[in-house]
């Protein structure tokens, strides 16, 4: 049996997680938040103050951590080394350490591995950087979902906002160009847009909106 791959990928901020969290819900599809298992090694590193740029110590301590995902009530948690650490992987240190180490190939050969193990047993929503170009390249639909550097920065701006967090938007911005500087132009699976996936910029649509336009393309595909 083969299962409905649907691949989003995109710049930071782009409302990824939360269209595809949604998408997944109503196509009763499973979510694959693949930035998560970059952030869960992030914090190993972290934690054992692993520098990104140690290339032979990020190999050493890939063969060490043991990285998987497992859903309770619909959500996916991160297991790190049999360690819940969804509740520890969202900040902006682990963000920007995600970003920096995931340029060592063998982070990534790591995860890819798990990503498309997944993806051959249900029928997923993935969301990440190089899921369209070269997790899964064979996806039944691909998106490439992006916004403008400004409305990104606002979006988060507010939803720190809202959680009593202070914060400088101009700061954010740049934070945000430089992680899709980094992206982007790293040597191995750089984040791109795909020759078939679709381009959707949500810097003028709302949420619904953007998940209004999936769904359709969604069923187009599914005809
Ligand atoms: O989507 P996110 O912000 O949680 O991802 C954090 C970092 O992880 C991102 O800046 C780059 C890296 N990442 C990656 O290289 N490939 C992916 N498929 C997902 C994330």
């Amino acid at each position: 049996m083969s299962y409905f791959n649907l691949a989003i990928d995109g710049p930071a901020g782009a409302g990824k997680s939360t269209i595809a969290k949604r998408i997944a819900k109503k196509l009763g599809f499973v979510y694959v938040d693949t930035g998560a298992m970059y952030r869960a090694m992030a914090l190993y590193f972290l934690r054992n103050n692993i520098s990104s740029s140690d290339s032979e110590g990020i190999e050493k301590a890939c063969g060490k951590v043991d990285v998987t995902i497992e859903y309770k009530n619909g959500e996916q948690l991160v297991i790190l080394n049999g360690e819940n650490v969804n509740g520890l992987i969202r900040t902006e240190e682990v963000g920007n350490m995600a970003s920096t180490s995931s340029v060592n190939k063998s982070v990534r050969n790591k995860l890819v591995e798990l990503q498309q193990t997944l993806a051959k047993k249900e029928n997923v929503v993935m969301d990440g950087r190089d899921i369209g170009t070269f997790v899964l390249p064979n996806a039944d639909l691909k998106i490439y979902l992006t916004a403008s550097s400004h409305v990104r920065a606002r979006r988060r701006w507010l939803e720190l906002q809202s959680k009593g967090i202070a914060a400088d938007q101009e700061e954010i911005e740049q934070d945000i160009i430089d992680r899709d500087n980094r992206d982007m132009n790293r040597e191995f699976a750089p984040l791109r847009q795909a020759e078939d996936a679709i381009y959707l910029d949500s810097s003028d649509l709302s949420i619904d909106e953007v998940i209004g336009k999936i769904i359709s393309l969604y069923e187009n595909v599914n005809k």
